[in-house]
């Protein structure tokens, strides 16, 4: 009875006990509760209603299984609860579990937290707690499994103390403001850690190598850091590891070899470091590798073969790199490959065809590579893609008919590559495209009007190219085009009206083209448009004064054939250089006709227009004498670059000094314009020698493509041919860089062929121009040591001195073989030069030239452009073989030349060695040695005019 009696004793002892712990414990939550600032009041049903003294009932509150009064667990994360930790949370004796997350509490960390004996579960991420944590943490703690103080304003040293805590499974202290320390040695203690991530914490030193006694490591991120040394071999023995982030640190050496057994590892990011060497060949091994991102390191090397069969890969980012070779032949077959980015390396091969075989190909991303051959057919079935950037690589080919409509892509960048064939219709399909960019390739034909259906496109570049026919006025219908780059092309007709409808446009570039007619005044109604430049085409007739509504930063309409009074507006400085080359444009004062009225009437009315017109023709001096002192002045500060000095190297006598040449550099001795710089006439030194100099384009301006200087100038000063325009000297200073020749009086063979001065050119001329042009080709391809291939050969490029004597000129893009590689990632060549070998291989010989001298020939004895709206889309050796097959040789010969008659059985013979030189197989056609022979030999079975002096060196 007695012993009865004493164990209801004992159960009423420990039932009275547990009741005090509630209620003391539902007071210490009042107690925290009223220093708590409850902004949304997600705690005022706390100690309200039946459950009163019972807190297991309150909200967000948790009590242990067994004892059911007790507080264990309390969640008030996200609540926007604020002010400072409420120190009665210190007192809830049977708490493990506390989420304070997402909140907004400030002030110091609490010490006494440390002290709760049962404590597993701490959760204070996401608030503004400050302060350095105490050191008093560093003791306590007994069951602390989770630490998380993430993305807090904590400062003072790294807290290297904590790893005192032996029993931590996470330990997360990223985010904070810490000061600059190392990553504890002892973290390699906490044997049961799963989650390391003190990413940000100012972390300096090394990785400490016990990382790899962690054997149940399964997150790992350093990232954000400033962490240098090597990554220690020991990581490859974290066997539970699934992440590992090291991104945005200061490692260096090589990665080392070991995560291939990494049954689990699933991403892994060691992007924005020094790493060096090559991506170890077990990289790729490890089966559930998913994500591999290594950017901007300076890896080298292959890639490993493991790639080409890993399972479980969706996301490789590599680029900026200095990684080469070829991607697996089978990439993608393996893996559900969703993001490649390898740009930015040297990566060469083909694009393997098999990237998108598992049908979820998203971005492709491999610009500046090496990359080479023809876009993959089957890429054209890839209809997951949205993203697709392949310029500045070696590509060519025609691009797969089916890739150009794909309907998720809103970025297609091909420019830089040697891409040939035409824009295809099926482009219609690509719905999405609001970026379009086909620069700097050998694309032909016109552009397809479907282009117009394109309502997303905002931006369209396709300059550098062989396009022709008309522009497709359907391209007014792109209502969201920001940017329209159409220049550089052998584009023909009118500008449509239309096109004033492009409201959004603000660039419109259709510059180096044959377009022809009167400028749309309707361009005026785009009234957002900064950019236009329509120079070098044909156009005509007057500059529509609606063109003044326009805040134009770039305006240039110069080498055109407008006519008629300039509008006023138009007159200002800024414009200086947009009319120049247009001889029919008056600038102020038109010669007009006079009204039939006003005339005759009284003789001091005349007198009086005659004063007007007096004072005004003097202002007008005097501002123009002022003008030209500015222009002066801005051209002196602009090639001075303050008082730099200017550095001359002569490669022949020269009477002059840079000085003189300097100088005379003056807008209106203006003679040519091309892709590397203006070309200026300048009379210099005591004779009035003149002498053309060439301005190359600034640096920073110019692209890499046409930055030639350094090649041109090698290239020349190794060169002495009759028959090869003599570089004087090279002058240049930091900003500037001038090229000086000799002057040639009769400017180039295709602008006195293709213009109204052609019948100057006879047919004897012509055929001393191709003799003399020949030899210095052939001089170039024989006789230069190594061999010189010009690679840029067309009419343009042919110089006539005073007595029509041929020289070869501009080896912008001549580069002697031998010298490297022989094929070059820059593309050189002009439209209806180019020879066919160029759209499979850029592997250039001198076969090219031949080719494209073959096109010179052509028109010597035709009289037509290499590209002209005459002969339709075709190319001219397309055309002259057509109208030869048809209607013999005969029919193609010039028949405005007068004597065509008399030298018909010449031209013909000079005619049948062009069409060797153009033949499409580049082994067939002679070498330029035996051009020359032949070309000789067609005078010395006549009569022989032409005595032509042996090479001189
Ligand atoms: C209470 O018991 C359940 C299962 O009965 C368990 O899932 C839960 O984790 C226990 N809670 C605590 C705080 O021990
Ligand atoms: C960490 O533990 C060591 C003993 O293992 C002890 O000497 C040291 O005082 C502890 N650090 C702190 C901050 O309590
Ligand atoms: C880390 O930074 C601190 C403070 O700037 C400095 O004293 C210490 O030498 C650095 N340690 C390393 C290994 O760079
Ligand atoms: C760490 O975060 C701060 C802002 O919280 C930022 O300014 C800093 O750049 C970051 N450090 C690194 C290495 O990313
Ligand atoms: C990996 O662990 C094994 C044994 O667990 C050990 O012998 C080896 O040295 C470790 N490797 C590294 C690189 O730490």
């Amino acid at each position: 009875m007695a012993a009865t009696r004493l164990l209801l004793l004992a159960f009423l002892l420990l039932l009275l006990q547990a009741i005090a712990a509630a209620s003391s414990d539902a007071a210490h939550l009042l107690a925290a509760r009223s220093v708590l600032r409850d902004p949304t009041g997600a705690l005022a049903g706390w100690g309200a209603g039946s459950g009163r003294g019972l807190p297991c009932r309150w909200a967000r509150v948790s009590c242990a299984n067994n004892s059911a009064a007790a507080v264990a667990g309390l969640d008030l994360s996200k609540l926007s609860l604020g002010d400072g930790f409420p120190a009665a949370l210190c007192s809830l004796r049977s708490l493990e579990h506390l989420d304070l997350s997402a909140n907004e509490f400030v002030g110091p960390l609490p010490a006494c937290l440390a002290a709760l004996p049962v404590l597993a579960h701490l959760n204070l991420a996401g608030n503004s707690f400050s302060g350095e944590v105490p050191p008093e943490w560093g003791a306590g703690f007994r069951s602390l499994l989770v630490l998380n103080l993430v993305q807090n304003l904590l400062s003072g040293e790294f807290p290297a103390f904590l790893a005192n805590l032996t029993g931590l499974q996470e330990f997360s202290l990223a985010y904070n403001l810490f000061s600059p320390s190392p990553l504890p040695m002892k973290i390699g203690d906490l044997a049961d850690l799963r989650v390391l991530f003190v990413a940000n914490c100012s972390l300096n030193g090394t990785i400490p190598a016990s990382i790899g006694k962690l054997k149940n490591l399964v997150n790992l991120d350093l990232s954000r850091n400033s962490i240098h040394g090597e990554i220690p071999r020991s990581i490859g023995n974290l066997s539970s590891l699934e992440q590992i982030e090291l991104f945005a640190n200061q490692l260096s050496g090589s990665i080392p070899v070991g995560f291939g057994g990494l049954k689990r590892l699933h991403s892994l990011d060691f992007s924005m470091n020094g790493l060096t060497g090559d991506i170890p060949e077990d990289m790729f091994a490890a089966p559930s590798l998913a994500s591999v991102h290594m950017y901007q390191n300076n890896l080298s090397g292959h890639l490993p073969a493991t790639l080409g069969t890993a399972q479980s890969l969706y996301d490789l980012r590599i680029f900026a790199n200095q990684l080469s070779g070829p991607l697996p032949p089978e990439f993608g077959k393996n893996c559900p490959l969703m993001f490649l980015d390898t740009s930015d390396n040297g990566l060469s091969g083909p694009i393997p065809a098999t990237l998108c075989a598992s049908g979820k190909l998203k971005q492709l991303m491999l610009l500046d590579n090496e990359f080479e051959g023809a876009i993959p057919v089957e890429l054209g079935q890839c209809r997951t893609l949205i993203r697709v950037r392949l310029s500045s690589n070696r590509l060519s080919g025609p691009v797969p008919l089916e890739f150009w409509g794909l309907p998720g892509v809103y970025l297609l960048e091909l420019s830089g590559n040697a891409l040939s064939g035409t824009v295809d219709p099926a482009i219609a399909g690509a719905k999405n495209l609001s970026k379009l960019l086909l620069q700097d390739n050998r694309f032909t034909g016109a552009l397809p009007a479907k282009l117009g259906t394109l309502t997303n496109l905002q931006e369209f570049k396709a300059s550098n190219n062989c396009f022709s026919g008309s522009l497709p006025p359907s391209l007014a219908n792109l209502s969201l085009l920001d940017n329209l780059d159409l220049s550089h092309n052998s584009f023909s007709g009118e500008i449509p009206r239309d096109f004033g409808k492009l409201k959004q446009l603000s660039q419109l570039y259709l510059s180096d083209n044959h377009l022809s007619g009167d400028v749309p005044s309707e361009l005026g109604d785009i009234i957002g448009m900064n950019t236009l430049d329509l120079s070098n085409n044909e156009l005509s007739g007057q500059l529509p004064v609606q063109l003044q509504n326009l805040k134009l930063t770039h305006f240039n309409i110069s080498y055109n054939k407008l006519s008629g009074t300039l509008p006023v507006l138009f007159n200002g400085l800024q414009y200086q250089e947009s009319f120049l080359g247009n001889p029919g444009l008056c600038h102020g004062f038109c010669q007009s006709n006079g009204d039939p009225d006003a005339k005759g009437h009284n003789t001091i009315k005349l007198i009086v227009y005659i004063f007007i017109a007096a004072a005004i023709i003097l202002l007008i001096g005097l501002a123009w004498f002022g003008y030209k002192c500015r222009l002066h002045k801005i051209n002196a500060s602009e090639l001075d670059d303050g008082k730099s000095s200017w550095v001359l190297t002569s490669y022949h006598r020269v009477d002059f000094s840079e000085r003189d040449i300097v100088n005379s550099l003056d807008e209106s001795n203006v003679i040519g314009q091309g892709g590397a710089g203006k070309v200026y006439k300048a009379v210099v030194g005591p004779e009035g020698e003149a002498m053309a100099v060439k301005k190359l384009w600034p640096v920073g301006v110019a692209s890499k493509r046409i930055d030639s200087f350094e090649a041109e100038v090698a290239t020349l000063s190794k060169v002495r041919h009759r028959n090869i325009v003599k570089l004087a000297c090279s002058i240049t200073n930091t900003v500037c860089r001038l090229l000086v020749y000799e002057y040639m009086p009769n400017g180039s063979l295709g602008d006195m062929l293709h213009s109204a001065k052609r019948s100057i050119l006879d047919w004897p001329m012509r055929y001393k121009i191709a003799v003399n042009a020949a030899e210095g080709l052939s001089y170039l391809h024989h006789d230069c040591e190594p061999p010189i291939v010009h690679r840029d050969v067309k009419s343009n490029n042919i110089l006539l001195d005073a007595e029509y004597g041929a020289k070869v000129a501009d080896f912008g893009v001549a580069k002697t073989i031998g010298d490297g590689p022989a094929t070059m990632s820059v593309i050189a060549g002009s439209c209806g030069y180019i020879a066919p070998e160029y759209a499979y291989s850029l592997h250039v010989t001198e076969k090219s030239d031949i080719y494209s001298f073959g096109v010179v020939i052509l028109e010597l004895v035709t009289g037509m452009k290499p590209m002209a709206p005459e002969i339709g889309e075709m190319d001219l050796v397309t055309w002259v073989s057509a109208n030869i097959a048809q209607n013999g040789l005969e029919s193609v010969l010039d028949h405005t030349l007068s004597e065509a008659e008399q030298f018909k059985d010449e031209m013909c013979k000079v005619l049948k060695i062009a069409l060797l030189c153009v033949l499409n197989i580049p082994k067939s056609r002679p070498p330029m040695r035996a051009v020359v022979k032949m070309l000789l030999e067609v005078k010395e079975e006549n009569k022989p005019m032409l005595k032509l002096a042996p090479l001189s060196i």
